[in-house]
């Protein structure tokens, strides 16, 4: 149980969901974790209830200048850091006719414009030998309807990890992506959509396994890929998706 032992990790946007879950797993095995969220009552009851060695600062990670005040809070803190979890993002819906430039900014500043911003300030604190987890979605490789912009920007971040996965190769620092399926999280509610609209009985139907994933399951991976046990394992993309990416030829 203490496989994250002496590493100091970051995650964007702790303060629900997958993100939430992955802060409570690097805690357990035995990280100091610093957790982002543009919500300030929300981070503190995160932070609240994960206990343990946690720390919080208020960043939207949309924007530019957050991301740069977020990697000056963690220079003067920590010096260092060995984990950085890319989680923040939001999901949109709206077929491709029905998308405004103001939709498309929205998703595409936080997803993958922010993403890519916030690894470029905290980069020069990542210790060599550590490692970035970049969390994006199944709908990066897939052609969903009415998802086009979330696609579109998860697409971006899986070609953003595998560059980067080679030029910080020879400084030892692993970048991996991990692509998830549905999920049982807030996001969509977020997004507008209605419980009702979707529910968890109506997606599991669509999955080979019959069921959602749980926001611990895909943090088990995370952890799996932050830990030096994953030491060989870098510009890798992981599906974890209870099996909806294999198309069956027949049936
Ligand atoms: N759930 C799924 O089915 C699923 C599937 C594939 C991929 N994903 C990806 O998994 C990641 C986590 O999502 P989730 O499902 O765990 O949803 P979630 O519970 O809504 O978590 C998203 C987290 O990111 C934060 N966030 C969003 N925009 C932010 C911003 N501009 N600045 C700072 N924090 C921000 C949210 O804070 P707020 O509370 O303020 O919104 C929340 O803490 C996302 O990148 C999502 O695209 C989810």
């Amino acid at each position: 149980m203490d496989q994250l032992q002496n590493k100091t990790a970051v995650i964007t946007g702790g303060n629900s969901g997958i993100g939430y879950a992955t802060a409570a797993d690097f805690l357990a095995k035995g990280a100091k974790v610093l957790i982002t969220g543009r919500k300030p009552e929300a981070v503190q009851q995160a932070v609240a209830a994960l206990g343990g060695e946690i720390d919080s600062f208020i960043a939207d990670q949309g924007k530019i200048n957050d991301s740069q005040k977020l990697a000056e809070y963690v220079r003067d803190r920590y010096g260092k850091i060995d984990i950085l979890f890319v989680n923040a993002g939001v999901a949109a819906f709206a077929s491709f006719a029905d998308v405004t430039e103001a939709s498309f900014d929205t998703v595409m500043d936080i997803n993958l414009k922010g993403a890519f911003f916030t690894v470029q300030h905290l980069l020069p604190l990542i210790n060599e030998g550590g490692t970035i987890i970049l969390l994006s979605s199944v709908n990066a490789l897939a052609g969903m309807p009415g998802a086009v912009v979330y696609s579109a920007s998860k697409a971006g971040l899986n070609s953003l990890g595998r560059t980067l996965s080679r030029e910080l190769a020879s400084r030892k620092i692993r970048v991996n992506i991990v692509n998830p399926g549905p999920v049982a999280t807030p996001i969509l509610e977020k997004a507008g959509i209605p419980k009702e609209a979707i529910s968890e009985e109506q997606l599991a139907k669509a999955l080979p396994i019959g069921r959602i994933g749980q926001p611990e399951e895909i943090a088990k991976l995370v952890s799996f890929l932050a830990s030096d046990d994953a030491s060989f394992i870098t510009g890798a993309e992981y599906n974890i998706d209870g099996g909806i990416s294999v198309h069956p030829l027949i049936g």
